[in-house]
């Protein structure tokens, strides 16, 4: 059986996780506001219409920050649309997902559902059709106390308090050409600095984020950031990474491996920020926030797995269906992020509910867990703490991911994977946490860990995640055919644990002190 060797040290972190990079995302896309956590009349709806059974899943999954309302839907959005009584919102074309937009749900709906699910709101503002004009006035809005009219109009409208929103995304993959109103690096570099500062004149202790490249595959990567922050440096905190990996050739091994793509897209983002930073001499750090990732590709390239043609209102659109496969490399996402709790700060898995979401829903019917619940929901109940260093010895294996743009065919290669990825978190009561994802796909990995300067630690509980059939998934009918049951067989001994990781697994591990 093959071996993997670690070696961790209590005293060599990466760093503290903080609490935003276990965040997700709301857009109004498809059914995931509409018939996905709003809708008035199903019999678990609130007074507010806010589905009950799908609120107690995400206080299951924990997620603590939520990312709204786009996405691509909010560089067409004119949040004054969605705000004051609701029979006079106006219904609209929305161009991102060519649908029609009641607007029934807006700010003030999402900030108090934000309340009800116990996570903390996240807005964007629209950089694309709009510009700092409206965001300023969306952050008086949202944050002045009263006495203006904007702040006023909010306490007309039924909330007298501030929202109070600390974190702001400055638009929405700017970069992309299908977004509405596309700009080039030096156009967006620059109607982002302005709107950023005015929002911050409003509100001083507010947090910025300038929008990244929506992916690495993207030929203006690099250049993009660069541009960007020239522009932006001393106006934001944060700079955004997208990243939506796939399966389109059915290689398994690749996508497996396809998460080691995003540590590097990671590395490379702090370089260029860092690189920006001594330009000009700064100790400034420009932190990350991964504010989309996932895996996507089964509704991604075909116009009618994304658009269902007579604009209709909230259409099952990219409903992709996740399976055992895709809920190990997910897992390997987990861990790239945890891995870089020095740098990454904020991170939304995209998206909460039915479209690319590990909660699924039948409009008027039950919500369910796709695989990729089980995962997310690991890395944010075990994922906070201290992220340790591990150096981690075993055999690898080689892929070569495509990951296409448009028309045109890309390949990377990733000639070296480690067959265990791992992610040590060492808790604030003197515990260890360990994620480990086995990409063997036939064989067990027999894990060794040293884990130097623990006191004597006991198992405090491990489970795993697989499936024999690597496409099993979890249906309205049968909603729990991937789910964690317990990892039996931890061994300890010291500060030396033992495991025996099954193939093509996820597991978590927990360690507690004696
Ligand atoms: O999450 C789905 C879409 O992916 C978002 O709207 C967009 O930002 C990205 O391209």
């Amino acid at each position: 059986m093959p071996h993997a060797k670690v070696v961790l040290d209590r005293d060599f972190a990466i760093g503290d996780t903080d609490p935003r990079l276990f965040g997700a995302f709301v857009e109004h896309l498809g059914r995931c506001v509409y018939g996905g956590l709003f809708e008035p009349g199903h019999p678990s709806a609130d007074e507010r219409g806010f589905r009950r059974d799908v609120l107690a899943l995400v206080r299951e999954l924990g997620p603590t920050i939520m990312r709204y309302p786009g996405g691509n839907f909010v560089s067409g959005y004119n949040w004054e649309d969605g705000v004051g009584p609701v029979a006079q919102r106006p219904r609209r074309l929305d161009l991102a997902w060519f649908s029609t937009e009641p607007n029934t749900f807006g700010t003030n709906e999402f900030v108090d559902w934000c309340r009800a699910a116990q996570v903390e709101p996240m807005l964007a503002v629209n950089l694309g059709t709009r510009d700092g004009d409206a965001a300023r006035n969306l952050v008086e809005y949202c944050n002045h106390p009263g006495g203006t009219a904007w702040s006023d109009l909010r306490r007309a409208h039924g909330w007298n308090e501030p929202h109070d929103i600390k974190f702001w995304c400055l638009g929405n993959e700017m970069d992309g050409p299908w977004q509405m109103e596309a700009k080039t690096a030096t156009e967006y570099g620059r109607i982002a600095v302005e709107a950023a500062k005015m929002m911050r004149w409003i509100d001083p202790r507010i947090e910025l984020a300038a929008c990244g490249s929506s992916g690495r595959n993207m030929p203006t990567f690099g250049a993009w950031e660069e541009t960007v922050l020239e522009h932006t440096f001393d106006q934001v905190e944060y700079i955004s990474l997208h990243t939506y990996i796939n399966n389109y050739r059915g290689d398994t091994v690749a996508l497996l491996a396809a998460p080691d793509l995003m540590d590097s897209f990671i590395d490379e983002v702090v370089a260029i920020a860092d690189a920006v930073a001594a330009k000009r001499r700064s100790g400034k750090r420009i932190m990350l926030s991964f504010d989309e990732w996932n895996i996507w590709y089964r509704t991604r390239r075909t116009r009618v797995a994304r658009v269902k043609e007579g604009w209709p209102v909230a259409p099952p659109i990219l409903e992709e269906l996740y399976s055992m496969e895709d809920a190990l490399a997910f897992g390997g996402m987990c861990i790239s992020l945890l891995n870089h709790a020095d740098r990454v700060k904020a991170a939304c898995l995209a998206q909460l509910v039915n479209v690319i979401a590990p909660i699924m829903t039948a409009t008027g019917g039950p919500a369910w867990r796709q695989t990729i619940f089980f995962p997310f929901a690991d890395m944010s109940r075990h994922g906070r703490g201290r992220v340790l260093r591990s150096l981690v010895e075993c055999d690898t294996f080689a892929a070569n991911y495509y990951d296409p743009r448009g028309t045109i065919d890309q390949f990377f290669p990733i000639p070296s994977a480690p067959y265990l990825k791992l992610a040590a978190v060492a808790d604030a009561q003197g515990g260890l946490k360990l994620l480990a994802l086995n990409r063997h796909l036939t064989e067990a990995l027999e894990l060794d860990v040293s884990a130097r300067g623990f006191a004597s630690l006991a198992v405090a509980g491990a489970t795993q995640l697989r499936h024999s059939d690597l496409h099993a998934r979890n249906t309205q009918q049968a909603p729990d055919t991937v789910a964690p049951r317990p990892l039996d067989g931890v061994s300890i001994e010291g500060a030396r644990i033992r495991a025996t990781l099954p193939p093509a697994s996820w597991n978590t591990i927990r360690l507690q002190p004696m």
